[in-house]
């Protein structure tokens, strides 16, 4: 049985019961909220993980990358939605995967649906909306939107799925009461906009919401038809300083060591830099830091490609486990969990991170 601290470093970490709990408590928060789950696979791009999901209850998947919906297509995965503004360029291969699955498209142009259209592949296609993170999709109260709708419920090919947004702006709520306000301006955003489509003769389907700080806090999700929160499998040091979890419920890890510390010196190198913790500064709200460094009273202060640098001296050799700013850009620079139990590793699971 190989320990924790018998591992080469740096290493990513994954808690199995810490991650257990977290799946759990979600699939049970959306029952609750009387909305179906559709895990976003993106922070943990892990077969295992995501089966854990579905056995807890999750109705399909959300991926954000055609790489992503081919590898759990090729799983066992049989519904999926790519909640990305359609990469026009790669609508052939959406189409060969949608052969064998049902992949839900999202579309927030003219263009992109002209596009799916002229494939004459009979696509599922969602309508993303901006429910006010004015990051990608269409403004709900602009007659733009309500043509694209028109336009994708009286296509001959493509099916509506009904509308999707992501209340990415929950992440800049300064407190608890106002990502409660986001994530109530996100439902009352949809379920009007799907009343309105509603009031035209366009059937919705679905309303589609999510994001982990929304999803953590929100009482009421009337008229919504699912979520799709993804980080919550994890969460991190920005989820801890937003209020959705505490420490001891962040699932994954960087194990590090201290590699050089010099006389005097007011502060050590770790072999954690940005390509093992990311160069995310995490919440504006939280101390400045990349990356926590557990049970010692000194962080990561900055971080350059393999370097990392720690804001006090420690010893040489000593062994670090680093919370994350945002687990799941940490995640994308390892190729599999070492997965532990306590201080004993028990398994090691894929992380599908390619592109192609
Ligand atoms: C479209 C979409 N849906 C859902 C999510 C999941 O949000 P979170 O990572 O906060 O759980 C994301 C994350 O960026 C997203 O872009």
């Amino acid at each position: 049985m190989t320990r924790v601290a018998e591992l080469p470093t740096p290493g990513l970490l994954l808690d199995l019961e810490v991650l257990e709990a977290n799946l759990g408590r979600m699939a049970a928060r959306a029952r609750s909220l009387g909305v179906s789950l559709r895990p976003h696979i993106k922070t943990h791009k892990c077969v295992e993980i995501a089966q854990r999901q579905q056995a807890l209850g999750a109705q399909g998947l959300t991926v954000s990358t055609l790489y992503e919906a081919k590898v759990f297509a090729d799983h066992g995965f049989t519904d999926l939605t790519w909640a990305f503004p359609v990469v026009i360029n790669r609508i052939s291969e959406a189409a060969t995967l949608a052969e064998r699955v049902t992949l839900r498209l999202v579309v927030d142009t003219m263009a992109a649906v002209e596009a799916l259209e002229k494939s004459g592949q009979p696509f599922h296609v969602f309508l993303k909306v901006d429910c006010g993170y004015h990051r990608a999709g269409m403004n709900p109260e602009s007659s733009a939107a309500l043509d694209v709708a028109r336009r994708i419920a009286g296509s001959r090919t493509l099916k509506f799925c009904g509308i999707l947004s992501h209340s990415g702006h929950a992440y800049h709520g300064k407190s608890i009461s106002e990502i409660c306000g986001t994530a109530e301006q996100e439902r009352s955003v949809m379920v009007n906009f799907a009343e309105k489509l509603r009031g035209e003769g366009i059937t919705v389907p679905a309303v589609s919401v999510g994001s982990t700080p929304a999803m953590s806090q929100v009482v009421n999700l009337d008229g919504i038809t699912e979520a799709r929160p993804g980080n919550y499998a994890f969460y991190d040091y920005t989820q801890v300083v937003l209020g959705s979890c505490t420490l001891q419920d962040v699932a994954v890890t960087v194990q590090s060591s201290v590699v050089s510390t010099q006389p005097g010196a007011k502060h050590s190198v770790i072999d954690a830099g940005a390509l093992a913790l990311s160069k995310d500064v995490g919440s504006e709200l939280g101390p400045r830091t990349m990356g926590e460094i557990l049970g010692r009273d000194v962080r990561v202060a900055s971080v350059s490609q393999e370097h990392g640098v720690t804001s006090g001296p420690l010893p040489v050799g000593t062994r670090v486990r680093i919370v994350p700013n945002h687990s799941c850009l940490t995640v994308a620079h390892f190729d599999e969990y070492v997965v532990v139990k306590g201080d004993e590793v028990v398994d090691r699971w894929k992380i599908w991170r390619g592109r192609d």
